[in-house]
This record gives C-alpha cells, structure tokens and sequence, in this order.
C-alpha cells in the first residue's frame, strides 16, 4: 500500500492498546481490510477486542483465531471477520479462507493478525497496524505504527492525533 499517512503512537499498557482499537473501529465499515503486523505477544489480539467495542460489539468473544484461523464477530456495524495467519504454513491460499470474499462483496470487514505472512496475496490493506515490543524506563509497552490508505485518511487522522497526544506520538 503507499500509505497516505503513518503515525507512531506508544501504549503504555492493556487499556491503551484497547482504546486505540476502539478509535479505528469506530471508523471501520464493511468491506475494509486491516492488517496486523507484529512479533508474537506484541497485542495484536488484544487491538482486535478493541476494534470490536468500537463498532460496538462485545470484546469479551475475541479471543485469538489462531487454530480456528477464522473468527466472525456480529456487532451493530456488521460482521468483522478476524485472522490469525501465523500457523497457515509458508504459502497459504488466502482465497480459501473467502476472506477477500467478504471483503470485495462488502459482506464483512476484515482484520488479519500476521497479515505480512500472506501480503503478497492482499492488494490492497486499508489500514496496516504494527506493533512492536518498547521498554521504556523498565516497564514493558508497545509502540504502535499506523499507515491509512486514501480516502480513510481524512477521516481518521485527527481521532488519532488526538488519541496519540497523551498516549505519546512521534
Ligand atoms: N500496550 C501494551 N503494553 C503492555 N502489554 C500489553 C499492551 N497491549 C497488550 N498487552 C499485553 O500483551 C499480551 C499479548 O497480547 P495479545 O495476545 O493481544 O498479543 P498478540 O500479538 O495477539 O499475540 P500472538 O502473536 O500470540 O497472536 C497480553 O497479555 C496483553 O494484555
Ligand atoms: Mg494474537
């Protein structure tokens, strides 16, 4: 994707990860893809419970997709279908999974957890989510680094810039 916009933002714990998931999902409609990028317990999951309270479901059904490889949430916006592409093996056919499906027919939105495992297969992310490990001063965090693609960006950039003052942002 050539972003239109990047933002890095660092969350200091849980809840921050939680609200700035709830921030893009207020902003996530049927059809978008997001892709979560990010080692292992970086709290990929953990923005996903996000996402789902803020197109107003019940984050307390996520858990991680990662042996069912899909999970489908019902919340008052629509279906998100959620990924988890990091047992799928070294060249999975993301076809299969009829997650780009959803998203060409704008049945569901789509989030996918190790999204750059199968990017070659993706053409078009709306949003591209990396989180990564951060210590700072001995506690353990994450820094989050957000692309938006045209025409969400827009829409979403002040939300963000607004989360990030006093969550921190570079
Ligand atoms: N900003 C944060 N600071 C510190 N801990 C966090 C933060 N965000 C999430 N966590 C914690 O990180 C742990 C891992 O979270 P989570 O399961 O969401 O990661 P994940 O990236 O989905 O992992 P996996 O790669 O195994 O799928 C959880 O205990 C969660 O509470
Ligand atoms: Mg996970």
């Amino acid at each position: 994707m050539k972003s239109e916009g990047e933002f890095k933002i660092y969350l200091s714990d849980h809840d921050a990860t939680i609200e700035l998931g709830s921030v893009i999902g207020k902003f996530v409609a049927l059809g978008m893809l997001i892709h979560l990028a990010g080692e292992l317990g970086t709290g990929k999951t953990t923005l996903v419970k996000g996402i789902v309270a803020g197109m107003g479901g019940v984050p307390v059904d996520v858990s991680s997709p990662t042996f069912t490889i899909v999970n489908t949430y019902e919340t008052p916006k629509g279906i998100l279908l959620h990924a988890d592409m990091y047992r799928m093996g070294q060249c999975p056919l993301i076809d299969d999974t009829g997650l780009l499906d959803a998203v060409e027919k704008k049945s569901a939105a789509v989030v996918i957890e190790w999204a750059d495992r199968i990017s070659t297969q993706i053409e078009r992310p709306d949003i591209i989510i990396k989180l990564m490990h951060t210590l700072v001063e001995g506690k353990h965090a994450r820094t989050a680094i957000i692309s938006v693609g045209k025409p969400l960006i827009d829409k979403i950039r002040q939300p963000l810039l607004q989360f990030a003052i006093p969550h921190g942002a570079k």
